[in-house]
This record gives structure tokens, C-alpha cells and sequence, in this order.
């Protein structure tokens, strides 16, 4: 959220956001399967642990739209029923767009006089269960928003302290199927037991992602510094679980499209959601080849669900990989320098052998090469180069 009032809390304040899918204080804890199919150097991570929320759901990272980072407060059930009309429309709903999710500012102000939730007259005069019947139909999902305090972070409706069970059991008669539960406004009420700070650390038990980093900003710093703080939680993501460096800014108009590559790239390697932040219904020919990338996409859902990391930094110049099932790697050569430069991705860094010899995928270029012992790249200032290395 980039309220004002919000912006002034710690990051580690504002960054808890659940994917609660159950919508009850649901305690589904199960252990977690050991990772397979990786190369060595992932393998061999020390195994942090977490419990992950056992409901069948998020076994690959989310996908879908959400209204917040272009919208704000300024939504409608029109525009959110343009909005589901057109991720059909342009296929983004069959490359795995499925959540249409609404953030803050649907609900009044005051809950009713049985202390239900009231969608907003003005703005959603439907009702929120007429539009997840319309969503449904066209065979996407309803996202909703709630908070952990006694408002949300906008202050224009209330949160669900004190009211957690009531509202959870209005989302599932309404047919919501995904929860952003955010934590404005919260009292500071069982800090400890809230486990506030670090959701990485324990939200594993009860959603299927979690916020790492505070509020993303339509700008290559603020897009830098998120992939940079996700990228320290790591090894807590999983097939249940994911890290969520926030939602995606591609074709909001504050990066060129360059960054905007490199930030769907990051993302998508680093196995975070892919929430769509801006207007589908008018997005660019550049936006949608960007978001529509099924090679990346491929990448971000593999079943794997290994998070790629920062595997080397030197001047900006930075390589990041992870590996993919089928014992596949893949590779993002990314220049966060001011000028154009030589990048390259040595195997013993991205965790091949030295000899293997592999098909290089260039994911944007669509092309494919040979390649041995490392993979070299001229890459244009806040540009990225992102591969899927196959050995052969
Ligand atoms: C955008 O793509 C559409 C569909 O492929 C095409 O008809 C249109 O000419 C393109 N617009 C521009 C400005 O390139
Ligand atoms: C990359 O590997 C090739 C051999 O395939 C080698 O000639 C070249 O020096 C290597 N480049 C770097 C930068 O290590």
C-alpha cells in the first residue's frame, strides 16, 4: 500500500501481507518434502525448515492482477469486470492469470448493524458475491483484501481485528477463493505472538506467501531494492510458500522497458507472484509481450519452485540463477550499471560442472545456442539477458 500514514512505519511494519487461501485460522501444518533434481551447489543449502501451509494450494507462485498499484483507491465493479473481460481477451488468462484480486478501499467505512462487512454502495453496488459469480464465469478466481487491525491501511474500511472469524466466513459465502491480509493499524496488540517482523520466518504456517519488503514503487530504485531484500529470504520458498517482493509495476510508465524486462525476469526467476499491477484494458503492445513471455512465465511456475538467487555482484554487474526441474539452470544476466557492459555467468557459479555442455534458451531473444563452461553477454545498461540452460 503507499498510503502516507503507512510509508512512515518500518519496512518490516508494513510488509505483512498474507495469501491466506483458507479462510479460517486455519493450522494445517505439514512437513515439507526435501528438494530434489537440483544441482549440487542448491542441493547442498542447509535446510531452513519451514512449515508449509498444507491446503493444496500455491504449489507454484500466484498469478493474476491486482488493483492497488495502479488503482489505489479508485476502483469500481465496472472497471474490475473490464478488468477480468480483458485478461481473457488478450490470453493472459491461459498463459496462468487467474487471480483478479481487489486490494483496499472496497468496503464502507462502517460494518453493518451485525457487524458484517458492507461492500461499498457507491463503488460496488453489486455486491462482492455478484462479482465473483461473474469472475467465476469467465474461469477466474476472486481475490479480496482485509487487514489484521481495526482499519485498513487507507482508513476508509475497517479492518478484521476482533472480527477475523466473522469476515472469513463472509469471504467464503461470498465465494472469494484468495486473501491479501495486510497488518495497518493493528494496536500493536500480541506483537510476539503476530510474528510481525519477518514473515518469512513464520507465515509459511498460515498463507501461501508472504511479503519480504515494504510497498514497491514505480521506479528502477524502489524495483532494485525489493528484488535485493526478497533475494535475503530465500531458501524459505517452496511449493506452498512463496516470498513476495510485491507486486508487479510493468506498464505503469515509471521504468523503461528495459527495467521493466529485468523486473519481470527477477521476479519471475526469484519465484515471486506474478500479480499484474497496471490497466490490462489499455496496456501497450510492449507491456503485454513483456508479461506474456511464456518462456519466463515457464520459469516462475516450474515445478521445481526453487527461488533463484544473486549468485554473483561485482560494479552492478550481477548474475542470478537458480535451478529448474529436468536438471535444467536458469540464468539472468542483469547490468545495474550506468553504461553497457560485458557480463558473464561462469557454470561453477550457477552450479554446473565446469565440462557440461548445454542449449542456452534466450528467453527474450527466443533463440537458442551451445554453450560450455560459461555464458557471455554485452548487455545494455539496466537491461537483462535471461537464459534456461538445458545440458545436453
Ligand atoms: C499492437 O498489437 C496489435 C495486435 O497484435 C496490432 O494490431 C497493433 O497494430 C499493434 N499496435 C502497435 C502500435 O504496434
Ligand atoms: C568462456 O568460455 C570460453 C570457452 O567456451 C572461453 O574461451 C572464454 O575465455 C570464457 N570466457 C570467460 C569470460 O570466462
Amino acid at each position: 500500500m503507499r498510503m502516507q500514514g503507512r510509508r512512515a512505519r518500518s519496512a518490516a511494519a508494513a510488509a505483512t501481507a498474507l495469501w491466506l487461501v483458507l479462510l479460517l485460522p486455519a493450522m494445517a501444518v505439514s512437513g515439507r518434502a526435501v528438494k530434489k533434481d537440483g544441482p549440487r551447489r542448491w542441493a547442498a543449502e542447509p535446510w531452513r525448515g519451514r512449515s508449509a501451509l498444507d491446503n493444496g494450494l500455491g504449489r507454484t507462485p500466484p498469478m493474476g492482477w491486482n488493483s492497488w498499484n495502479h488503482f489505489q483507491c479508485k476502483i469500481d465493479e465496472n472497471m474490475i469486470r473490464e478488468t477480468a473481460n480483458a485478461v481473457v481477451a488478450t490470453g493472459l488468462a491461459s498463459l496462468g492469470y487467474k487471480y483478479i484480486n481487489l486490494d483496499d478501499c472496497w468496503a464502507e467505512l462502517n460494518r453493518n448493524s451485525q457487524g458484517n462487512l458492507v461492500p461499498k454502495a457507491s463503488t460496488f453496488p453489486s455486491g462482492i458475491k455478484a462479482l465473483a459469480d461473474y469472475v467465476h464465469e469467465k474461469g477466474l478466481k476472486l481475490g479480496i483484501y482485509s487487514d489484521a487491525g481495526t482499519q485498513t491501511c487507507s482508513k476508509t474500511m475497517p479492518g478484521s481485528l476482533g472480527y477475523e472469524e466473522q469476515d472469513a466466513k463472509t469471504f467464503a459465502s461470498w465465494g472469494i477463493d484468495y486473501l491479501k491480509y495486510d497488518n495497518c493499524n493493528n494496536q500493536n496488540i500480541n506483537l510476539q505472538q503476530r510474528g510481525q517482523e519477518d514473515p518469512a520466518t513464520w507465515a509459511g504456517s498460515v498463507g501461501n506467501s508472504w511479503r519480504t519488503t515494504g510497498d514497491i514503487e514505480d521506479n528502477w530504485n524502489s524495483m532494485t531494492s525489493r528484488a535485493d531484500q526478497n533475494d535475503q529470504w530465500a531458501s524459505y520458498a517452496g511449493p506452498g510458500g512463496w516470498n513476495d517482493p510485491d507486486m508487479l509495476e510493468v506498464g505503469n510508465g515509471g521504468m523503461t522497458i528495459e527495467e521493466y524486462r529485468s523486473h519481470f525476469g527477477i521476479w519471475a526467476l526469484a519465484k515471486a507472484p506474478l500479480l499484474i499491477g497496471c490497466d490490462v484494458r489499455s496496456m501497450s503492445n510492449e507491456t503485454f509481450a513483456i508479461l506474456s513471455n511464456s518462456e519466463v512465465i515457464d520459469v516462475n511456475q516450474d515445478e521445481l519452485g526453487v527461488q533463484g538467487k544473486k549468485v554473483k555482484s561485482k560494479s552492478n554487474l550481477e548474475v542470478w540463477a537458480g535451478p529448474l526441474s529436468g536438471g535444467r539452470v536458469a540464468v539472468v544476466l542483469w547490468n545495474r550499471g550506468a553504461s553497457q557492459a560485458s557480463l558473464t555467468a561462469d557454470w561453477s557459479e550457477i552450479g554446473l560442472n565446469p565440462s557440461t555442455v548445454v542449449d542456452a534458451r534466450d528467453l527474450w531473444e527466443h533463440s537458442t545456442a551451445s554453450a560450455e563452461g560459461n555464458l557471455t553477454a554485452t548487455v545494455a545498461s539496466h537491461a537483462s539477458k535471461m537464459y534456461v540452460l538445458t545440458p545436453k
